[in-house]
């Protein structure tokens, strides 16, 4: 009996199969949309191996009770292991401001001690946040298993994937590009949502600009996955061809130059409130997925910093 079906989740069931039109250059994708975080978790998978990534996975979080469950997670654990895939890595595109990662609660699931991997300018940003969060840097030192270098190569199966270094909004986002399709987190997104906001630490709209270009100069018929999708009067999507948004992104198409996106980005980012689960996503994400550690009660504690100018 698996561990799923002792949790008595069953599989989750993928919002779309993309099943791989040609096994050479393009993994099967299947796509499992968080409603709760507006997240897209992918499962990527060699058709010729059945050799599969993990991408972003969602660990819930509640936060007026203050419950972490993990019936998402779960659900994505009971697939893999009803659909009798291997998962290689599991892949982060960046340490997430909106959700928890649940990378190492399947880590702990799968078998096969499964690296959890990111891009390696998670350093900066665990060094810009531990500190907020009352945490030794020393603490969150080998957190991950896998610091990608940028443009570093790797296999899944029989493809090959490549990471590229999308800053902007965030300093180590990176994405995967697996064969035709590409994960790209939050440097873009769907063609009428635009792009993400670039005013965390570290964030940068130039680079962010600059990122986007580096999707949009993929072939054409490339495939961008992104991290969320906000829809308003359609479904859900995730994906949308390079020609698509070169075409069609309301924030950056073809045309759109530097500083038009800079002050469009200045503009909206001012009027943005915080995410609403800021606090708690960062201080497990840093960790990659871990909690902090409990009390001697076996309590454990979020920290939520206040800003006040009153002593009292
Ligand atoms: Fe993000």
């Amino acid at each position: 009996m698996s561990r799923a079906s002792a949790n008595g989740i069953p599989p989750a069931e993928p919002w779309k199969r993309h099943v791989s039109p040609d096994p050479k250059t393009t993994p099967t994708v299947y796509t499992f949309f968080e409603k709760a975080t507006s997240t897209w978790q992918y499962i990527v998978v060699d058709p010729n191996t059945s050799d599969a990534v993990v991408v972003d996975p969602v660990l819930d979080y509640d936060p007026n009770s203050g419950t972490i469950s993990t019936d998402t997670a779960d659900g994505l654990v009971s697939f893999i292991e009803h659909n009798n895939l291997r998962i290689t890595r599991i892949l982060e595109t960046h340490a997430h401001a909106d959700h928890l990662t649940a990378a190492q609660y399947l880590k702990k699931q799968l078998d096969g001690d499964i690296p959890v991997c990111i891009g390696q300018r998670i350093t900066m940003v665990q060094k810009t946040f531990a500190p907020k969060y009352g945490l030794e840097a020393e603490s969150l030192k080998n957190a991950f298993d896998v610091y990608f270098k940028d443009d570093e190569e790797f296999n899944l199966g029989c493809l090959s994937c490549h990471v590229l270094h999308l800053p902007g909004h965030t300093p180590d986002h990176v994405g995967y590009v697996i064969g035709k399709a590409v994960f790209t987190g939050d440097s873009i997104f769907n063609p009428d949502v635009g792009s993400a906001r670039a005013d965390f630490p570290g964030g940068d709209a130039e680079k962010l600009y600059q990122s986007m270009q580096r999707l949009l100069a993929l072939p054409e018929d490339y495939r961008l996955y992104v991290g969320h999708d906000y829809p308003q009067n359609r479904d859900q999507m995730c994906f949308a061809t390079v020609a698509d948004q070169r075409l069609k992104n309301k924030h950056v198409k073809e045309g759109t130059t530097p500083s038009d996106f800079i002050e469009f980005r200045r503009q909206r980012d001012a009027v943005l409130g915080a995410p609403r689960l800021l606090h708690p996503s960062l201080q497990v994400n840093i960790r990659a997925g871990r909690l902090p550690p409990p009390d001697e009660q076996g309590r454990i504690f979020l920290r939520i910093p206040v800003r006040v100018d009153l002593h009292l």
